[in-house]
């Protein structure tokens, strides 16, 4: 007879930040499908009441709104294995046509965001004894799309911070990696394709340049964050997982 076999994150706790946008959501349902019990830490809840899935409203911007979530889980959880760092905005300008105020609000929610809720989740990793960290960088963390100058930079530090987090935890067994997505269907995309006057012939462009002939779906996503955050990934960290369709693997030619 065989044994029944375990769901991948049995028994595991896991904070969502940004749990209640399109790929938060997404990770957040995959979590508990998989066992854990799951914390979407968001500015607003998506009102939807799932098993396992409980909602705490959290400013990444804020240390005591860190302060705060992290005393819930531990109140109720007293430890925690699994932190995603999912919460960031987009904004779309060249550098002249961002103010200071939008460069600095950017920063605070895409670099300082994922700094503060990921140190102030640390004394609860360590007492899971086989933590994963997920942070969320960008394909625009590598290569540029034209007029998001902001969201570029702020990706490409998430990039560093993450590497640097692999090395400081990694001998505690914290492992830290990010994911770095192409163009997913998400509110963010949606709102990227709503500036433009014929949306239908954008959505076509963007399907075309990828080699798959498609963009992502918020559930592909989650499964690359699922495997992460398990044992199966443990050897995996301090690197930065590309998943875009292709996108950046092809050179964009001239049709001659
Ligand atoms: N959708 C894409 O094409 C794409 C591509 C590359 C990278 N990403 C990255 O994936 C992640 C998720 O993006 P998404 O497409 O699901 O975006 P989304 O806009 O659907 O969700 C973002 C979530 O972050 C939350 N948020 C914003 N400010 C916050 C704050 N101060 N404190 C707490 N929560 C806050 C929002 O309320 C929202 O629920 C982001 O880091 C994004 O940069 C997305």
């Amino acid at each position: 007879m065989s044994a029944v076999k375990e769901n991948y994150l049995q028994g595991r706790v896991a904070v969502v930040t940004g749990g209640c946008g399109g790929i938060g959501t997404a990770i957040c349902q995959r979590f508990a499908n998989e066992g854990a019990i799951v914390y979407a830490a968001d500015l607003r809840s998506n009102d939807e009441t799932k098993e396992n899935i409980y909602f705490q409203q959290h400013d990444v911007t804020s240390e005591q709104s860190a302060k705060d979530l992290f005393a819930r889980i531990e109140n109720e959880q007293g430890k925690l294995d699994i932190l995603v760092n999912a919460a960031a905005i987009e904004i779309e300008y060249t550098i002249e046509n961002t103010s200071l105020e939008d460069w600095n609000r950017i920063f605070a929610i895409n670099v300082t965001g994922t700094f503060l809720t990921s140190k102030h989740a640390l004394p609860l990793l360590r007492k899971s004894g086989a933590a994963s960290i997920i942070n969320f960088g960008s394909y625009d963390g590598y290569i540029a799309d034209p007029q998001l100058a902001a969201y570029c930079a702020t990706k490409g530090a998430v990039h560093a911070l993450t590497k640097a987090m692999a090395c400081d935890y990694g001998p505690e067994n914290i492992r830290v990696n990010a994911i770095c997505p192409g163009y997913v269907d998400t509110p963010m995309l949606q709102s990227f394709f709503g500036s433009s006057g014929d949306i239908e012939s954008l959505q076509k462009a963007v399907r075309d340049v990828h080699p798959l002939r498609t963009y992502g779906q918020p559930d592909d996503i989650a499964n690359l964050v699922n495997w992460l955050a398990g044992d199966e990934a443990r050897y995996a960290s301090g690197q930065l997982w590309i998943i875009d369709g292709g996108l950046s693997a092809q050179v964009q030619q001239m049709r001659l």
